[in-house]
């Protein structure tokens, strides 16, 4: 943010609706029974289908930028360009002339499509604004690849390497520039909205690195969803981590399984035996991050509130009690919400675009987890920073550098930081997303609020309104709307004072 203030030198109306800068799509890598190395992609399950524009409410025009690769050197390769997509909707947009909003989504480790689509809250409240919609790839995602091609971009560490934050909110910064540049538009308040990794390009809180927020908080509050639950729910989860660990281990073991959760065929003994774990635990630990109020697709389709419907199917199996039974009913609850699925494919599958996330974990990313036996449901595990190094090693030939988003974007001591150097900006966490341990929970000063919802998941502020939601939510979405509203008075005030002189 600081980077397009400085730019601009005028008002950046920032809002940052989310949790600290994790991802909500990306898997927390441990090093544990479940076994995410840096090189593994997303598990999502056979009933996965990529949201598709002929059914959502977000409408767009979509255009291209032609985008520098390298702003922070001046060496000839430095000066090459890609094309940077970015959709807009200019329908309410009030024009340039009454210097109307423009608001901004920076975009995050993913198709720009994909976060358009759950990014509802823009476009319910553009009119009100009169707001132009801008919604910004990031670099080496969906179509907004460097040297020409996704295959091209990601072959190595030499091309891979201009894929960083810094980078990413430079070209937002850039893009923002032209724009307002071409539509006359510079008197034009800017509000940035991020959700998540996106977040961090609104204003970087980092707090889920190095050693600020506990080890253990992630699994932690996945735990917690689901005792919320049941305490049954919870006791069998993790009572089962050790049965799946020996039925994988023994061929009979593995017949069982695969016939249980209807593995298909086509996933090897192998596969199975080194994945289904993790497989559960991308169920377990999505499912609490999108516990939404309301049926919903976002990483997957999903019933409203998938966490009670998880448990439910292991309070009250359909079949028998066996443990078996209620893990099928676990995976048919979060990867079969469509019936779409005639058997689970347990394979990675990546229809969101997020495969660039691995080497942002193997470089800045680095978000240190573990797995205390006393809270979590989930297996006992340590942050094994070492492993983390060798799988980096091996998959990118690069190291992590551990304490560099720190150090660029500060995260310790976050109150007294933000209180010099902030202003404008929201930060909303819902307390059941496992994310918010490394939120900012508490209000700054008056122009930087934390809204905490203490039933919300992960960005829920952010998804299109629709008749069912709870009071609470529509609450916070008040707040924020009269918070944008009040900065935005205040903007154009300023703004005519600084006329008169
Ligand atoms: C990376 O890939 C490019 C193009 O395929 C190749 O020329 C270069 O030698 C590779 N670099 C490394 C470090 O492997
Ligand atoms: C601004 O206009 C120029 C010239 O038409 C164009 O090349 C550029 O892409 C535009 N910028 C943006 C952000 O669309
Ligand atoms: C998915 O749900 C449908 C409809 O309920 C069911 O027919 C199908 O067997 C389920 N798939 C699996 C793998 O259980
Ligand atoms: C959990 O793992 C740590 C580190 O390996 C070990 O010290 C501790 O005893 C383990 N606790 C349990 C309950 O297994
Ligand atoms: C909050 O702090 C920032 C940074 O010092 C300052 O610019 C802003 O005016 C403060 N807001 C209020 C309402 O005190
Ligand atoms: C605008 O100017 C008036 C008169 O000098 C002053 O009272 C007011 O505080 C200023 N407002 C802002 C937002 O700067």
């Amino acid at each position: 943010m600081a980077v397009y203030s400085a730019i601009h030198g005028l008002l950046c109306v920032v809002i940052l609706i989310l949790v600290s800068i994790g991802t909500s799509e990306s898997v927390p890598l441990k090093s544990s029974l479940i076994r995410f190395s840096p090189t593994r992609k997303w598990n999502r399950g056979a009933a996965t289908v990529l949201a598709s524009a002929s059914v959502s409410a977000a409408k767009y025009d979509v255009r291209y930028y032609t985008q520098i690769l390298d702003h922070f050197s001046f060496v000839p390769e430095s000066y090459q360009t890609f094309q940077q997509k970015y959709l807009i909707n200019s329908d309410h947009w009030g024009g340039a002339s009454a210097k109307s909003p423009i608001f901004v989504y920076t975009g995050n480790e993913g198709f720009i499509e994909w976060f358009t689509e759950n990014t509802g809250f823009m476009f319910d409240i553009a009119p009100q604004f009169k707001a132009m919609l801008v919604f910004i790839e990031h670099r080496f995602y969906g179509h907004s690849m460097p040297f020409g091609s996704q295959k091209a971009a990601y072959s190595n560490s030499s091309t891979l390497g201009f894929l960083s934050s810094a980078q990413a909110l430079a070209d937002f910064a850039t893009l923002i520039t032209d724009l307002k540049k071409n539509l006359s538009a510079e008197d034009s308040p800017v509000v940035v909205f991020g959700g998540s990794y996106g977040g961090i390009s609104s204003s970087a809180p980092i707090l889920y690195f190095d050693n600020i927020t506990p080890i253990g908080s992630f699994d932690d509050t996945v735990s917690e969803d689901f005792r919320s639950e049941s305490e049954n729910c919870f006791k069998v989860i993790k009572g089962s981590w050790n049965v799946i660990d020996e039925m994988t281990s023994t061929p009979e073991g593995l017949k069982s399984l695969r016939k249980a959760l209807r593995i298909c065929k086509s996933n090897s003994d192998n596969y199975i035996a080194g994945n289904l774990a993790g497989w559960l635990y991308d169920a377990y630990y999505t499912a609490a991050m999108t516990d939404y109020p309301v049926a919903a697709n976002f990483v997957q389709p999903l019933p409203a509130y998938p966490v009670k419907q998880m448990c439910k199917a292991i309070d009250n199996p359909s079949g028998s009690t066996d443990l078996l039974s209620q893990l099928y009913g676990v995976a048919n609850v979060y990867y079969n919400y469509t019936g779409r699925s005639s058997c689970f494919d347990i394979r990675p599958s990546d229809p969101h675009g997020e495969d660039g996330w691995q080497f942002q974990a193997c470089t800045e990313m680095v978000m240190p987890m573990a797995d205390d036996p006393k809270k979590s449901m989930f297996p006992n595990s340590t942050f094994d920073y070492q492993e983390r190094v060798d799988s980096c090693e091996s998959a990118y030939g690069v190291q992590p550098r551990r304490h560099w988003i720190t150090t660029q974007y500060g995260g310790h001591h976050i109150k007294r930081v933000l209180k010099n150097f902030a202003s404008n900006i929201i930060f909303f966490n819902g307390l059941r997303d496992p994310w918010s341990g490394g939120g900012v929970l508490e209000d700054i000063n008056e122009s930087v609020v934390a809204i905490v919802a203490k039933e919300g998941a992960h960005h829920v502020d952010f998804r299109f309104a629709t008749k069912d939601d709870p009071q609470w939510l529509k609450d916070a979405r008040t707040k924020e709307i009269s918070i944008i509203k009040s900065w935005l008075q205040q903007y154009y005030m300023e703004l005519q004072n600084s006329s008169l002189i």
